[in-house]
Parts: C-alpha cells; sequence; structure tokens
C-alpha cells in the first residue's frame, strides 16, 4: 500500500469517527453514530495491519469474532447501574495499551541506538529518538495515571473498595512529590534515552500518583472522573500516535481527550461544581442527620397508590421526574405502563430530565429509550421547568437532590446554586422513595415537608406497579 493510499484510508477512518461523534450528540443518531464511529475503527485497524505486513485474513477474522462476542456478551449482561464502571475499566485498558505499546517502541529504539553508537554513533538517529521519547514520557506517564485510576474508580463503583473518599493529612503534599518525580523520570527519558529502566520507574510512580488521586473521590463523584480518565486515555493514545508516527492514531486520542473533557466540564456545569471542587473536596463523605428532623418534623404527609391514582383520574398534565432511585429499582418498565394508562385517557403526560439525575450523562434518557418511550416526551430543564405551574400532578420518582428547592440558596449547602427542576410549582407533588434518606449531596429536601407534596414510601418499581394496578381500577 502506498503511503497516498494509506493517508487517504487513514482520512476516512478519522472523517468517520468525526460524524460518528456528531451523531452521539443526540438519541436518535446515537445508534447510527455508535455504527458509524465502528466503522472508521475497522478500517483504521485492518489498515494499520495490512500497513505492518501483518495482513492474514484468518487472523484478522478471528479477531472481529472475539472481539464481537465479547463485547456482546458484556454489553448483553451488564446491567444499566454498571454502565459507569464498565466505561471506566476500558478507559484504563486504553491507558494500559498506551503505556505497553510507547514502551515496546522505546525498548526497540533504546537498543538500536546502543547498537548504533557501538558500530559509531548517528547525530539524526539519536534526535529522531528524542522527539519519541518525548511522546514515550507522556504516553507512559497519562497511560498509568489513567490506567490505576481507573482501576481504583472502577473498584469503588463495584464495591470492591469503600465508596467513601479517603482523606490522610498531607494528602496534597504526597501528590506534588509524586507529580513531581514522574516529571523527573520524564525528563530523565527525554534528556537520555538510553536507559530502558527509568521508563518503568515512571510507569510505577504515575500509577502510585494515579491511584492516590482516585481514592479521595466519593464514590458518587466516579462518573465525573471516568470522564475525565477518558479524556486522559485520550491524551495517552495521542502522545502513543506520536511514537508510531500513526496519523488516524493521533486523531482518535484527540477526539477521544477533547470529547471526554467537554463531558466532565457538562456534568460539573450541571452540579455547579468546579472540577477543583470534584477532584480534591471529597464530596460525599457527610451525611447530615441533625437537619432534617428540622425539616421534616410533624410536616411530611403519607399516601397510598389508591389516593394517587384518585388524583391521576382528575388531571389532564402529568410529568414524571426520574432520578437514581428509578435506575436502581429498574422501575421504568412500569412508569410506560402508566404513561400508556393516562395516554389512553387523555392526559398529557411529560418527562423533566435533569442533566445530572442518576449517577451517569443521559442515565434517564437511556432507561427510558429502553421502554421505547418516546424522545419527544422527554424535556430539557430549561424546556419543562416553565411548565410546571400548569401541571396537575408531579411524579418524583427516585430523584432527590435535582429537585430540592435548597439548591435555590446561594451558599451553605453541596447543592447551593445548581439548576433544579422547579417541581414545587406544580399542583400537587407526588415523591416516590423507600424513606426520608438523603440523596447523594447528603441533605434534607424541604420538599418533601411542602404543602402540595405527598409521599408514596416504597421501592420505587414495587410503588409504581401498585399505582398502576390502583389507576387501572380507580
Ligand atoms: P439522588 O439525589 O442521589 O437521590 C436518589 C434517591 O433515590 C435517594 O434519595 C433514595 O431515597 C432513592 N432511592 C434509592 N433506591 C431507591 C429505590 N429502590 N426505590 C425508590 N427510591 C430509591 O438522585 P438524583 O435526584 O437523581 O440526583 C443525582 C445526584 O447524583 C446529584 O446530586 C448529582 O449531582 C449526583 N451525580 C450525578 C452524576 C451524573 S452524571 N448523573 C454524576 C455524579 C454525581 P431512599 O433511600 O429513601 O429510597
Amino acid at each position: 500500500m502506498s503511503e497516498a493510499q494509506l493517508n487517504l484510508l487513514y482520512l476516512l477512518a478519522a472523517a468517520l469517527f468525526i460524524f460518528g461523534l456528531k451523531g452521539l450528540t443526540h438519541p436518535r443518531t446515537a445508534v447510527r453514530g455508535n455504527v458509524i464511529g465502528a466503522c472508521g475503527m475497522l478500517i483504521a485497524v485492518v489498515v494499520t495491519l495490512v500497513d505492518q505486513g501483518l495482513l492474514r485474513a484468518e487472523l484478522i477474522f478471528l479477531g472481529l469474532v472475539l472481539g464481537a462476542v465479547i463485547g456482546m456478551l458484556l454489553a448483553l449482561r451488564i446491567r444499566m447501574t454498571a454502565m459507569p464502571q464498565l466505561v471506566g475499566l476500558f478507559n484504563g485498558f486504553g491507558g494500559a495499551a498506551s503505556v505497553l505499546v510507547a514502551g515496546a517502541v522505546f525498548i526497540t529504539a533504546v537498543q538500536a541506538i546502543a547498537g548504533a553508537a557501538g558500530g559509531g554513533s548517528d547525530g539524526a538517529a539519536v534526535e529522531v529518538a528524542m522527539q519519541e521519547s518525548i511522546a514515550t514520557a507522556a504516553s507512559g506517564l497519562i497511560g498509568a495515571v489513567t490506567f490505576f485510576g481507573s482501576l481504583v474508580a472502577f473498584a469503588k463503583l463495584q464495591g470492591l473498595v469503600s465508596e467513601a473518599p479517603l482523606r490522610y493529612r498531607g494528602e496534597q503534599l504526597v501528590k506534588i512529590v509524586l507529580l513531581g518525580a514522574s516529571l523527573a523520570a520524564a525528563v530523565m527519558i527525554v534528556r537520555s534515552p538510553v536507559d530502558t529502566e527509568i521508563y518503568w520507574a515512571l510507569v510505577a510512580v504515575a500509577g502510585l500518583l494515579g491511584i492516590l488521586l482516585v481514592m479521595p473521590i466519593g464514590g458518587a463523584d466516579m462518573p465525573i472522573v471516568i470522564a475525565l480518565l477518558n479524556s486522559y486515555s485520550g491524551l495517552a493514545a495521542a502522545a502513543t500516535g506520536f511514537v508510531l508516527s500513526n496519523t488516524v492514531l493521533i486523531v482518535a486520542g484527540s477526539l477521544v481527550g477533547a470529547s471526554g473533557i467537554i463531558l466532565t466540564q457538562i456534568m460539573c456545569k450541571a452540579m455547579n461544581r468546579s472540577l477543583p471542587n470534584v477532584l480534591f473536596g471529597g464530596v460525599g463523605a457527610v451525611i447530615e442527620t441533625a437537619e432534617q428532623d428540622d425539616v421534616y418534623a410533624g410536616k411530611v404527609k403519607q399516601t397510598s397508590a389508591e389516593e394517587v391514582a384518585m388524583l391521576l383520574k382528575t388531571s389532564r398534565r402529568v410529568a414524571f421526574v426520574p432520578g437514581y432511585g428509578m435506575a436502581v429499582a429498574r422501575a421504568q418498565t412500569a412508569v410506560r405502563m402508566l404513561t400508556e394508562a393516562l395516554e389512553h385517557d387523555g392526559v398529557t403526560v411529560e418527562f423533566g430530565i435533569h442533566p445530572v439525575a442518576g449517577r451517569m450523562p443521559g442515565h434517564m434518557n437511556v432507561l427510558l429509550a429502553e421502554e421505547r418511550i418516546s424522545y419527544d416526551k422527554l424535556r430539557e430543564m430549561d424546556a419543562i421547568n416553565p411548565a410546571f405551574p400548569q401541571t396537575d400532578v408531579v411524579i418524583v420518582l427516585g430523584a432527590n437532590d435535582v429537585v430540592n428547592p435548597r439548591a435555590r440558596e446561594s451558599s451553605g449547602n453541596p447543592i447551593a446554586g445548581m439548576p433544579i427542576l422547579n417541581v414545587d410549582q406544580a399542583r400537587t407533588v407526588v415523591v416516590i422513595k423507600r424513606s426520608l434518606s438523603p440523596g447523594f449531596a447528603g441533605i434534607a429536601n424541604p420538599l418533601f415537608a411542602a404543602d402540595n407534596t405527598l409521599m408514596l414510601f416504597g421501592d420505587g418499581k414495587k410503588a409504581m406497579e401498585s399505582l398502576v394496578e390502583a389507576y387501572k381500577e380507580a
């Protein structure tokens, strides 16, 4: 294959990645976007194998079948709520691949230089090695932070280690020292690329840094960390692309790096938190219990499925606001059933989707899409907020922080300043959850004690199922 053909095919793959990403920006085009991106990756992999003289049809076929089987098994077996840790693990593998590939190329280059020096050194060869070594150092450092950091993120979300932030005295100093040591090792690799052991020392120190960077972050903040590590894995891949002089790897890595950081920013903004607050704030450690009695004492009104069904029978406009609890309870099927029953009676049904409802971006959209609930009914915060005063009943299902009026305070609590769904402006609010326990932010919610709020206590799925039954019988 000529250089021109190779670059043309790489350009095609890069264009497919970009169109794929564009498709992923909307639920309606996401599946197509995914397929387009996968086609780009297939072209990139096959073209690289052909270019490297590794074209053996049976090997490529075997790889495709193996990859497809593993991918399908994972996709079918993993629960939606476990998706963040799966993505975290994938990021980690990306980081590890960058470390190993860049390391292997570096070792080969160092051996070549040693050989050349034995037979009379060549300045150009040393120069090339120096350029490679800059990319190698970046790849090793970022790749190791990504791999080990992702393993901790996975372990926290999978419950293998405590989700609580691990804080200790002098924590920031330890991280600064480790970062300094990693950078010193990187400089040594660049300045005298003759010693391969320093590369593995860099990987070890950066790996420890990755572990210590993620350990002090609470489990519920892990999706943001995973988006950030996703960005890092892209940067490591781009650096490896420079090591290998492989343009498509540079382009793909840069796209992953940029989209990961944009996603991180979107999540931080939606929570009204800064990235340093997520990374170093240790949020998720404290749950205020004393103040809960003040907020709720004597003001909470409990209701029953039958009473809510009667309310729904006299409603013209109903909105669902799902949250993390709907995902945990897997209550979306019952939500779809109640939606169908309501619409059958001519009731307008909408869904208010907060950008950080649940524990990962698009969490609620995916669960509702699984039930084939039309995207047209899904309203973003800014679109549905003006409609709440005209809504007869809002059913808040397993959501808490995203509807907490305390977010309207300017400071003094973890969600202060976060934009919320103004469900308290609806005529009646029905909150379905198991208890008065707080959500991720760990604070009481005055909505549960509001005059127009009724609490339907119970597991989200069971409560919704009894509501469907009561509605059909009413
Ligand atoms: P949360 O505020 O975390 O509240 C979820 C509620 O669900 C809990 O109060 C819990 O109350 C209830 N629940 C749990 N299991 C349930 C079950 N089986 N049946 C019924 N209810 C159940 O959730 P939210 O309103 O979706 O807000 C999300 C929070 O996570 C925000 O603070 C956000 O900043 C944070 N966060 C989001 C993301 C992304 S990207 N989405 C990433 C990181 C952090 P009970 O225990 O009383 O049932």
